[in-house]
């Protein structure tokens, strides 16, 4: 099997034993001394197996911690000295295995044997070896908007599957909990929903989110609304919490297809995202309450994270996006043009338009907004213009 052995410490301790054992299944063990190569041979490869060995210089127990945060995959074998109070600090600081200092060569045997079957497991899941794993960097992308029918679900699915193509793992989980249909715009028919992974009840906290997880043969996967509407009602905002806190072990990014409304569960949604991505289109009535949107996230401390986008921009007739901006008093951080057949066409098939349709224009503003998103521009919203203009406009 093709597993890469590393083995760090901070000082010259030799590993003899666990050479030779490793040599006779095969596997040549790499020595790391310096951190910063470590963390290299972490971030290239996701089959390693990491082991640490107990010294004097560094705290090993901190170290391991942050290692196991940092590069969850990675299975870590921390070398402890002979007593359990050891092995206990070690397991609770994230390591997969330990190996006592004074192992023989059965112990050692039995820990590449369990090794073996971690990553073994891990290849298996074709999807997740080859990707880098950043697992610090997760960007949570609320698509929202104020009126229903602005574009939230197109937006989200394309968005995701752009990300997707970018490399980045994703996820779209469908915070339209009453009549989401994220699923059926990627052509999917989930067998599990939240409201399956919900009923779990605190054994969830131990279940793969991924379970109950749809994929899309672009690389994103949905975590799709309940089947029926009446089963919103029992999803709460802590779930939302923990579902997306989950979702964040899992996944790179995970956007979020939400509801129009401001409800308890929406509101946590707006909370947990990084960018909450607001829609509107040139309407005066949309624009008008996206407005007060801005208002009543601004009173919620929210507002620094809104990125303006501008759906549905036509080239002749449309609102004046200066206008729009002065109306709303907010930059616009991206536009998505109006181009009806290509996105009506998109969500009738269940193909994202990015996807049967790459070459059209709006296909190239989502893909550009991806990039611009997952490169962190930090544009802010504008500063707040008189509500005075709003009245000018009616
Ligand atoms: N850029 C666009 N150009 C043309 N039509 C668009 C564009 N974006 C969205 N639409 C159209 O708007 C309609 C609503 O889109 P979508 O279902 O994505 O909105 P939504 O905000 O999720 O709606 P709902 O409130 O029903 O969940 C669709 O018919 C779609 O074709
Ligand atoms: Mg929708």
């Amino acid at each position: 099997m093709n597993m890469q052995w590393l083995f760090y410490s901070d000082t010259n301790a030799r590993a003899d034993l666990l050479e030779e054992s490793l040599e006779r299944r095969d596997y040549k063990l790499k020595r790391v001394t310096y951190l910063e190569r470590l963390f290299d041979h972490l971030k290239k490869d996701p089959n390693a197996v990491l082991i640490i060995k107990a010294n004097k210089i560094y705290n090993v127990y901190q170290l391991c911690e942050e290692l196991s945060v940092k590069y969850p995959h990675i299975h870590i074998v921390l070398m402890i000295p002979d007593n359990m109070e050891n092995a206990k600090k070690a397991m609770q600081a994230g390591a997969s295995n330990t190996l006592r200092t004074s192992s023989d060569k059965d112990e050692i045997r039995e820990m590449i044997l369990h090794a073996e079957k971690y990553v073994q497991h891990r290849m298996q899941r074709e999807d997740v070896t080859d990707l880098p794993l950043i697992a610090l960097d997760q960007r949570v992308m609320a698509v929202s908007s104020t009126k229903g029918g602005s574009g939230r679900s197109t937006l989200a699915v394309n968005l995701a599957v752009s990300f997707a193509a970018q490399g980045q793992r994703t996820a779209v989980l469908d915070g339209d909990i009453q009549f989401g249909d994220a699923a059926m715009y990627l052509n999917v028919k989930p067998k599990k929903t939240i409201y399956e992974w919900i009923k779990e009840g605190d054994n969830r906290k131990e279940l793969d989110i991924d379970q109950f997880m749809t994929k899309h043969e672009s690389g994103v996967s949905v975590f799709a609304a309940p089947s029926r509407p009446e089963f919103f009602e029992m999803i709460t905002a802590d779930d939302i919490q923990l579902a997306v806190e989950e979702l964040k072990k899992v996944y790179q990014v995970i956007v979020v297809d939400n509801s129009a409304s401001i409800s308890e569960v929406h509101l946590q949604v707006l909370k947990e995202a990084d960018d909450i991505l607001l829609l509107t289109n040139g309407e005066l009535p949309a624009v008008r309450s996206s407005r007060l949107y801005l208002d009543t996230l601004e009173s919620l401390n929210l507002h620094s994270k809104v990125r303006l986008i501008h759906n549905r921009r036509k080239k002749k007739d449309g609102i004046d996006p200066k206008k729009m901006e002065e109306l709303i008093g907010a930059g616009i951080f991206a536009s998505i043009t109006d181009q009806e057949t290509v996105v009506g066409a998109s969500i009738q098939e269940g193909i994202p338009y990015v996807i049967s349709q790459p070459k059209k224009q709006v296909s190239k503003d989502v893909k550009a907004l991806a990039g611009k998103l997952l490169s962190g521009s930090s544009e802010k919203p504008a500063k707040k213009k008189s509500k005075k203009l709003i009245a000018e406009a009616q």
